[in-house]
Formats: C-alpha cells, structure tokens, sequence
C-alpha cells in the first residue's frame, strides 16, 4: 500500500519544527501534486459509498469530506466504521486519508497541505500538542459542538480553546501506561515496581534468568526510543516522575537543567543494550509493541489502546498482562504518564466546512467514543464513560488508572504555542543524545537549556495565533 509518507517525503521543506518560522512558503507550488498523490494513491484514499438507509433523508446536495485518519493497530478501521456510519445517516460521502504513523511525520504532512491552503483535506485528526501550531487554519466549531463540549475533560477543551475560539474537539486522551508480563512476575516471586529504579533491577534480574533457561531473546523494558515526538513523551515521564519539572516552567523558563530531570535521565541513559535492546533507539509505538505483543519483553511503556491489541485472541501474550501506573523516580516521586491523545478539526480551507464540521460532531459524541472504548481500547474524553460499566468491563484499567488520566502530565504546548514543536524537537534530540549515551546527561541539559532560552527570546512564547475570521 502506498503511504502518504511518500507523498510527505516529496516535498522539499518537511521540517515541522520550523513550522513557526516559515508557514505558508512550503510546497506552495507543489501543494496540487501532493494533494493529487494523496487522493489517488491506491490502496490510500478510499471513499466510503454512501449506504443506502430506508430511513435516512438524503440532503439537498450530497458531498464529499475528505477525512484523515491514523492508522496504528485498528485504528483505521474503527475511523472508517464511524465515518460509514455518518455517511449512512446524512447521505454525505466520506473519503478516509491513511496518515503516517509517526506523529512527526504527520504533522509534517499537514503543514505542506495547509500551508498551502489546500482544500483535499477536510477534517484532520489532530494531536493534542498540536492545536497552537495549526490554530490559524482551523474553523471554529462552537455553533455545531455547542453544550456538548461540557461532557468532556475540561482541561482538554481548554487545550482546543484558542483565543476564544473552539479548533479541535477531543477524540480520544491518551496517558502512558506500563504494561507488565503478570507471567513472568509471578515466577519469579516481584511485585509491578513502582519506581524506576526497581523497574531497573526487577526488568535486568528477569531477563537474566530467564536467559540463564533458554529464553534468549527476552529483554527487561521496551519503550520509544526513536528521535521524534514519543521520545518527548517517554522521556517527560521520566524527569516528571523525579519532580524534575515539565521541560517549561509555567512562565516558560526552561526547566530541563534541574537536578531531578539530569538523575531522569542519567538512569534511563544506561537502559539501552542493558535492559532495552539497543534497537530501542529507534523504536515507535508499533515497533514497541512488536517485540511486547510477541513475549520478548517483560516491561512496555505505551498507550492505552495496546490493551485490546494484547489481548486479542491471536495474541501470543492474551491474559499473560496487567497494565499499571508507570513508576514514580525515587521515594519522593511520584508516578506519572504523559497526556496524550487526538482530536478532530476542520480546515479552514475545506469546502464544505459545515458538513466537515458535523462529521466531527458525530464522531467524537458520547455513542462513538463509546464503540471505540469497546472495540479498541480507546480512552474516552467525555468523562461519563470512565462510569460506564461495560466500557470498564472491556477497560478494567479505565477505573483503577482514573487518576493517571485525569492528572496526566502535559507537554509544554499551551505555553510554547505555535513554536511547541521547536521545543520538542530540540528535547527530543538532546534526550536521545543521552541515551544513545552520545552525551553526558548534565552537559547536554545544559546544552539545551540554552538553546530554549535563545529559542523563547527570539521566538516570543505565547504570542496569540493569528485570528482569523471564521
Ligand atoms: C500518541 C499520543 C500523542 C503523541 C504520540 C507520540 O499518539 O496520543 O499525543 O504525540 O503518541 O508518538
């Protein structure tokens, strides 16, 4: 299948953490060919046919949304069901877009499609780190979202708030999790470690017996190690669990030097070829899941939507994992996982904007967001659900990790705006430095703490998007 990440690498500029400084020059005359790539692509572009229902009334005029998707585990399959749906009960027509994986590479794709203003993509899932960045070419979707936007997560409605006006509606939050091998625990007499240190000395002690009987391909911990936006996630969780702060201080210092986040980071610096394949420095979140899901792993860092995925019938691990809090950084830490999560916006380049803006309206309602909780382990964002008795039975970890959700810890994208993903490209590059060990944890702290304070003086943190008028 050809990917839109062909369609990504064609262009000359697929930098996003330049984003805030060259916008709209990117592929401005390549825009059509990309756009055209991206439609055409076989296997990429499928349009859902709108499905004859006795009961629906068609609309006066029927159209088309061009409505991208990700497409990590079943991801793309549940959008593609939603959006059937939709289409079943309007009589508009959906064409899903399959997006890369990474959520790098995503976001690069974006910007070249809308800075260049074009209209081949109608509704974006987007990222919650995002919703500064793309801010200006977004509608507003208060008329169609309405009192609806009350049932979910207030904090993630702010996050989508910009400068009074609704650009994003959740989806689904994400928080890190740990899953473990309840297995392999159990047979070697530890309990789930619930600091990093002895998910350190738990993960080498296991793998080394393990070893020792012939199972030679297990390691003790996988995670994202690969340079790009996991790697800010993963590595957010480590400093935030020694209290080492959360990259930016509320007034936007820079808070990467503190003592904690050098002790983070300095342990997770010797994970690698230890207790972590060495390949982990360019893992993702399938790649991850690949050597977990196939029983070479005793610990994971991941999201929640893995669970379904584990426990699949097929799953070589099925009932063999428990899923838990990730461990706090010593006795005065405190366990944490970083927010993640998507959203749905509308282009403001779109066509159709309204109908665009109905299909997010369907797809992030409480019915949805409870099909996908159901079917894949998805995390609602409309707090009711996480009491719903057959989400929880699906999810038992939706009810004991509440607070691992509610209290998630955020990316610094609220104070960094539009120039977020110059921060975390720059964290992520100094994080993977330190635990490909290219660099001494302290000094490359302090390497970036520099450049994010000549980054926040020329950049101006918080400058408000431009307004527009839609
Ligand atoms: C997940 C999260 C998203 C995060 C990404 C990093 O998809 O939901 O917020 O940016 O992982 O890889």
């Amino acid at each position: 299948m050809m990917r839109t990440r062909s369609a990504a690498n064609r262009c000359s500029v697929p930098r996003p953490e330049l984003a805030a400084r060259r916008p709209r020059r990117w592929c401005w005359r390549r825009h059509a060919a990309i756009g055209t790539l991206l439609l055409a692509a076989a296997g990429v572009a499928r349009g859902l046919s709108q499905a004859p229902s006795a009961d629906d009334a068609a609309p006066a005029r029927s159209v088309q949304i061009a409505l991208s998707c990700g497409a990590l585990g079943i991801e793309l399959r549940l959008c593609e069901q939603g959006a059937q749906a939709w289409a079943r009960h309007t009589g508009h027509r959906v064409k899903i877009i399959s997006t890369p994986n990474s959520s790098t590479e995503r976001l690069a794709l974006y910007l070249q499609l809308l800075a260049s203003h074009s209209p081949d993509l109608d509704v974006l899932q987007i990222d919650v780190v995002w919703t500064g960045m793309l801010a200006m070419h977004l509608i507003d979707l208060r008329a169609e979202i309405g009192d609806a936007a009350a049932a979910h997560f207030p904090a993630l409605i702010a996050n989508d708030t910009i400068a009074g006006r609704l650009v994003a509606v959740p989806w689904w939050i994400d928080a890190g999790v740990l899953y473990y091998r309840s297995d392999l625990l159990a047979r070697h007499g530890f309990e789930v470690p619930t600091d990093w240190q002895a998910l350190t000395d738990v993960a080498r002690e296991i793998q080394r017996r393990e070893r020792a009987t012939g199972n030679d391909r297990l390691w003790g911990f996988v995670w994202q190690g690969r340079a790009y936006e996991g790697l800010t996630c993963n590595a957010l969780e480590w400093i935030d669990a020694f209290g080492g702060g959360a990259i930016l201080s509320a007034d936007g210092t820079p808070t990467v030097t503190h003592p904690r986040a050098v002790a983070a980071l300095s342990l997770a610096a010797g994970w690698a070829g230890d207790i972590s394949p060495p390949g982990v420095l360019a893992y993702d979140e399938e790649a991850a899941r690949g050597v977990f899901q196939s029983g070479h792993a005793v610990f994971m860092r991941k999201w929640p939507y893995a669970w379904s995925l584990l426990q699949n019938p097929d799953s070589p691990v099925r009932d063999r994992v428990g899923v838990a809090t990730l461990p706090a950084g010593g006795a005065d830490g405190k366990p944490t996982g970083a927010l993640g999560g998507w959203h749905l916006a509308v282009s403001r380049h779109s066509r159709h904007p309204r109908v665009a803006a109905d299909l997010v309206r369907y797809l992030t309602s409480e019915a949805e967001q409870k099909r996908r909780a159901l079917a894949g382990s998805y995390n609602p964002s409309i707090v009711a659900l996480y009491r719903d008795p057959e989400v929880l039975a699906a999810n038992p970890f939706f009810g004991t990790l509440f607070g691992t959700f509610e209290h998630a810890v955020a990316r610094p994208s609220r104070i960094a705006g539009p120039r977020y993903n110059r921060v975390s490209y720059a964290f992520w590059n100094a994080a993977h430095d330190i635990v490909s060990r290219r660099a001494e944890p302290r000094a490359r702290l302090e390497s970036l703490d520099t450049e994010l304070r000549r980054l926040s003086r020329r950049v101006h943190w918080r400058k408000p998007p431009a307004e527009t008028t839609r």
